[in-house]
Formats: structure tokens, sequence, C-alpha cells
């Protein structure tokens, strides 16, 4: 065996991005992890829409169980969106065994807990990186490098069209309603780019790092939310008078045992780091009894970046599945040495 076989579910903006990643890195992801990686099938709406990757067209699908009925395809990459049916079909991949690798912060905001649980039943592994911050290795951190804190703060700018639109209303003056349509064409925003703006996305990816973070369930219904529809260039500009910039900040806090968690937008003072995210940026400032202050940033949307992620955790997949330890939740490297010093 020399090749993973992926079925990829969706070819839009995401998707193109891992196709282009999966080829320009192929040499490096067959140094990583001694296999390659082989794009077996490709799941799409309209076969007919032209694509921007040229000579994928005999890969791509309209039948979703041309995927997850294919004993051959080992991973399936999820990146089509939205609820239904993207959680039937992760819940049948997992169902059959395959892995599974998502950048879907609707589905693992409100089913993380289900499909891990699945997925744990299985033996699978499931990935989801690219589902917070974009190309910011977050999650991981949060899951694995605060393994020894005890986390009490995390705040942050998580949605890029929401820092996008807010940052070149600062910055240019423009109009709330040009700059969504630019956030738009650059595939920033979601298919319904309501939940950007509404505070939403936001809302959903502050549960998924709650949860990871403190290491308790944390339910969307918990989050405080209000987006950005109301905010006007008066409010910017009398903000910025103040030496403020308004910003759609996620705010997760706990003391003891009672957790909040909020997303608003916030008066954040210049001389304050979150200040200068500007544009599709992300940051995350994470907050530890024993490590104290740290932040994360970088580019929270887009292609490539998103991409970037996605293809870290197939990566991870593909290195547990050699080791033939999936489905415990830690990373490769660890597990390799663990079961290296189990059988000395
Ligand atoms: P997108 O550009 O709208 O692409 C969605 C793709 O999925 C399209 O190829 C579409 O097919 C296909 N698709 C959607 N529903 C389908 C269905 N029911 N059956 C078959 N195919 C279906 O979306 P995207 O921006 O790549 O986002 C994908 C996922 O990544 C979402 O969960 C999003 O929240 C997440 N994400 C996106 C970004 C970003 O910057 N865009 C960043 C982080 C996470 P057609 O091409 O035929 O329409
Ligand atoms: N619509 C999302 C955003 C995509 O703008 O942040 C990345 O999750």
């Amino acid at each position: 065996r020399t090749s993973v076989n992926v079925g990829l579910l969706g070819f839009g903006t995401v998707g193109t991005g891992v196709v282009r990643i999966i080829s320009a890195h192929q040499e490096d992801l067959v140094k990583q992890t001694g296999m390659g990686v082989n794009i077996h099938k490709i799941l799409v709406r309209d076969r007919d829409k032209p694509r921007s990757v040229p000579g994928m067209e005999h890969l791509v699908t309209d039948r979703a169980e041309e995927i997850l009925q294919d004993p051959a395809i080992d991973v399936v990459i999820e990146v089509m969106g939205g609820i239904h049916p993207a959680k039937e079909y992760i819940c049948a991949a997992l169902e059959r065994g395959k892995h599974v690798v998502t950048a879907n912060k609707d589905l693992m905001a409100l089913y993380g807990a289900e499909i891990l649980t699945l997925a744990k039943e299985r033996g699978s592994d499931v990935f989801y990186e690219a589902s917070v911050a974009g190309g910011v290795p977050i999650l991981r951190a949060l899951e694995e490098s605060f393994s020894s804190d005890r986390i009490t703060k995390i705040m942050g700018i998580v949605n890029g069209t929401t820092n996008y639109i807010l940052s070149k209303m600062s910055q240019d003056g423009a109009s709330y309603e040009e700059v969504l349509k630019e956030a738009q064409a650059l595939g920033f925003a979601e298919a319904d780019p309501s939940s950007d703006v509404d505070g939403i996305d936001a809302a959903r990816k502050m549960t998924i790092l709650s949860t990871l973070g403190f290491r308790v369930p944390v339910a969307l219904e918990e989050v405080v939310v209000k987006g950005i529809r109301g905010v006007t260039q008066d409010d910017i500009a009398f903000g910025k008078k103040l030496g403020y910039e308004i910003k759609l900040m996620g705010l997760a806090q706990r003391d003891d045992d009672k957790i909040e968690v909020s997303v608003e937008p916030t008066m954040v003072h210049h001389s304050h780091p979150l200040a200068s995210v500007n544009g599709v940026f992300n940051a995350v400032y994470v907050y530890g009894e024993a490590v104290g202050e740290t932040m994360f940033y970088g580019p929270g949307a887009g292609e490539l970046p998103t991409a970037t992620s996605v293809v870290s955790d197939l990566v991870m997949v593909v290195k547990n599945m050699k080791l033939h330890v999936n489905g415990q939740g830690m990373v490769a490297p660890y597990k390799e040495k663990r079961m290296k010093e189990e059988t000395e």
C-alpha cells in the first residue's frame, strides 16, 4: 500500500484549495507520512459547473454513495458545509470505518459530541482544525499544547468576513454593503452570509473553542450573540476619536464552575494587540493559569489558508492509519513515541 484514497465532499473555495495543496505538496506529504495522497472522487451539487482546477472532471460526481460506499476510500474530507446532508454523510462514512476531516463549524458546534462518540466507537479519527480560525492552528493548541494547564479565558476575533468588513469601514470609510460583497467574492463569507454578520458563525466557533479549552461541553444556545448589522460609520468614527476600534469579539470565561460565552461588537483600545488585527485575519487570545497570556494570529478564512489546516488534519489521519491506533484523539508523533516505548 503506497497511497491513501480520499473522497472529497465539496469542490468550492476550500475543496479547491485542498486539491491544490495536495497536488503542490505531494512529495512533502510522502516524505512526512510514507504514503501518497490520491483524490479518488469529488462530490459536488452541480456537475456541469466550471471548476478552477483543470483535469478533475473525471473525478466529479453528484452521487454521495459513490464516495461513502466505496471501500477503496479511506478518508472522507467534508468541505461542503451546512448541517444536512453533511451530518448524514459524515456519520455514514464513520459507520463504514472511514476517517473524517471536516471544516464544518456549523456541524461540529451542534453535533460535535455525537460525531466524536461515533468515531470513537468505530475506531476512526475525526479532525476539524479548519473549522475555527481558518489557517490558525488553534484547536490542536487547545487540545494538546495546553493539556497541562487550566484555561480560564479565551478571547478573539474568529470571523474573517466581519473583521474584513469592520476593518475596511474603519480604514477606507467603505460602506457595509459594498465590503460584504467583496468578502463574498473573495470566498470568505458563508453560503448564507447572515451567519457571519449576525455573529452566529463566531458563536459556533466560540462554542468549539470553549468546549475544547475548558474541557466541558458548552452548548451553542448558551452563547450570547450580537452581530455587526447595527454598527454604523458614525459608531466607528466615534470610537476612533476616543482611541478605539470596533471588533466583533468572542469572549469565553470561566470562574470556578461558571462559564460565560458571548460574541458582540466591542470597543478595543488601540493599545491592545487585538485592535490591530485587520482584514480577514483572526486572532485568539488564550489565558491559562500557569502559562499566562498567549495569542494565536493568522488568516481566518480563504482558500489556501483554510485548506492548509484541512490537509494537516489529513496528514495526522494518515500517520495514525499507519500506526493503526486511530480514535484515541492523540497527536500521531506522541502515539508513535508511546507505542515505541511500549514495545521496547
Ligand atoms: P463553497 O465554496 O460554497 O463550496 C461548497 C461545495 O460543496 C461546492 O462544491 C458545492 O457544490 C458542494 N455542495 C454543497 N452542498 C452540497 C450537497 N448537498 N451535495 C453535494 N455537494 C454539495 O463553500 P466553502 O467556502 O468551500 O466552505 C466549505 C466548508 O468549509 C463550510 O463548512 C465552511 O463553513 C467551511 N469553511 C470555509 C472557509 C472559507 O474561507 N471559505 C473557512 C473555514 C471553514 P457545487 O460546486 O456544485 O455548488
Ligand atoms: N465565513 C467564515 C469567516 C469562514 O468569515 O470567518 C471561515 O470560517
